[in-house]
């Protein structure tokens, strides 16, 4: 009888959050991103909640990294100036808040963070393509497309890093951690979703904004 727990750590994490990924990109703010007839304000609307989340997750990763310099070099892949820069280009500003994200604190919980985050980046390629496609290339795309061409070429190097550096005693954690990363993300989502989210209140006025 087959094994039914995968056994590299790539395949229980694509695994365990094969549901949550589902329920996120099916979430209202990020299922417009591939929507034809997506606005600015929405795409801004999407960046700002994802602010919160990335300026908290990349805090939390460079906190862990310091006292773990050899683990993994995440600096050169920082992707909240990209963020920003689209936010300041569509006249909109942070939210400012931090997001209550799962804690750090084994190198289960690091690379379980660091898979999601360098994960979006594959989605993040998908929906500046459908955002180009549907006509909508003249909105800034930094944060999509944070790696360029060399998006795969960085995915493999982070898996293989991964491996080689995750002790298999901790893949439970990093699964368990990239879940409860997926699940608070959405939860984010949720407050950031509605008339009085954090988004309508980062929106800096309605003539900066289709
Ligand atoms: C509208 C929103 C989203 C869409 C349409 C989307 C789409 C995709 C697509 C198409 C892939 C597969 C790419 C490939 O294999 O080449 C992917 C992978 C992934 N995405 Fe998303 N995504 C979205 C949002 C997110 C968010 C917000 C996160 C987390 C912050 C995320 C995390 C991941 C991860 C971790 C993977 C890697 C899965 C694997 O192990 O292969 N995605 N996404």
């Amino acid at each position: 009888m087959p094994n039914p727990t995968p056994s590299t750590l790539h395949q229980q994490l694509r695994l365990a959050t094969k549901e949550p990924h589902h329920a996120l990109d099916h979430h209202p703010l990020m299922a417009r991103l591939l929507a034809p007839d997506i606005s600015r304000r929405e795409y801004g609307d999407a960046l700002v909640a994802m602010h919160g989340v990335v300026a908290s997750a990349e805090a939390a990763l460079l906190a862990y990294l310091s006292h773990h310099p050899a683990l993994f070099d995440y600096a050169p892949r920082r992707k909240l100036a990209a963020l920003e820069a689209d936010l300041s280009a569509l006249g909109r500003h942070p939210a400012g808040e931090a997001v209550a994200l799962p804690a750090i604190a084994c190198h289960g919980a690091l690379f379980g963070t660091l898979y999601t985050l360098e994960g979006a980046t594959l989605g993040g390629q998908f929906i500046a393509a459908r955002l180009r496609q549907q006509g909508a290339g003249d909105f800034p795309l930094q944060f999509y497309t944070v790696y360029g061409d060399q998006t795969r070429s960085r995915w493999l190097a982070f898996l293989e890093r991964a491996e080689q550096r995750c002790p298999p005693a901790e893949y439970a954690r990093a699964t368990a951690t990239a879940v409860a990363l997926f699940d608070a993300i959405r939860g984010h989502l949720d407050t950031c979703y509605g008339p009085s989210s954090c988004a309508a209140a980062a929106t800096t006025g309605a003539s900066s904004v289709k």
